[in-house]
């Protein structure tokens, strides 16, 4: 069965949601380990909470970004992770865990890519002014949100919205398409061409695009 290891930085809302997922049993996989490079990340005690193995390795300690992913990436080989799932996880993925896993790391991202990359996915939708703004859980590659897009889900943005409440709608839809992107990778379906990534499997165009004003 494929072995997940998680990488977070805060809250661990979209850990908890994929863990419940796989708890109900619609997820074929084994949270293996999560890892947080922050002590007081919140996602540590979700884990505890959960019985899932975690542990803090602190990016201070290692003499570079590199080695700091080359420890992450053995701690991950060691338990047998077979996908890396970064779940809020605030920092740029170094070539060491990349290469370990070459497709095989996912991340969300709440905006829809490639518009709003970076930290301030949210502020910065609302700063130009969209009307339909969204999430993106994408393959990790060296780029700042530039890998290949799994799924993506809208939400409509309103001229009274804050980055609070923007970011409340968003999340609600970040917690149905990460667990949904990591069903799909560990029932062997998913297939990446290029920037490109196919489902296998019969799938209607409102499997990739969730549309809330239709279905919520
Ligand atoms: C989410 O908005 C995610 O899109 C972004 O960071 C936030 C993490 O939330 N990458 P959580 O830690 O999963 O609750």
């Amino acid at each position: 069965m494929l072995k997940i290891g998680f990488l977070a930085s805060g809250r661990g809302s979209n850990f908890q949601a994929i863990v419940d997922t796989i708890n109900e049993g619609a997820i074929k996989a084994e949270p293996a380990l999560l890892v947080a490079d922050k002590a007081d990340a919140y996602a540590i005690q979700r884990a505890q909470k959960l019985g899932i193995e975690h542990m803090y390795l602190d990016p201070g300690a290692y003499k570079s970004k590199d080695e700091y992913y080359e420890a992450i990436t053995s701690e991950m080989k060691a338990r047998g992770v077979g996908l890396v799932v970064l779940a809020g996880f605030m920092r740029i993925v170094r070539k060491p865990l990349l290469e370990a896993f070459p497709m095989k790391v996912m991340n969300i991202h709440p905006a829809l890519l490639p518009s709003f990359a970076g930290l301030h996915g949210h502020g910065d939708a609302l700063a130009y002014g969209v009307k339909v703004s969204g999430c993106t859980v994408h393959f990790v590659d060296e780029g700042m949100d530039t890998g290949p897009v799994i799924i993506q889900a809208a939400a409509p943005v309103y001229d009274d919205d804050t980055e609070e409440t923007l970011s409340e709608r968003i999340l609600k839809l970040e917690h149905r398409i990460f667990p949904e992107a990591v069903r799909l990778f560990a029932d062997g379906r998913l297939e990446v061409h290029g920037r490109r990534v196919r489902v296998k499997g019969n799938r209607s165009p409102e499997d990739y695009i969730i549309n809330p004003t239709v279905q919520q």
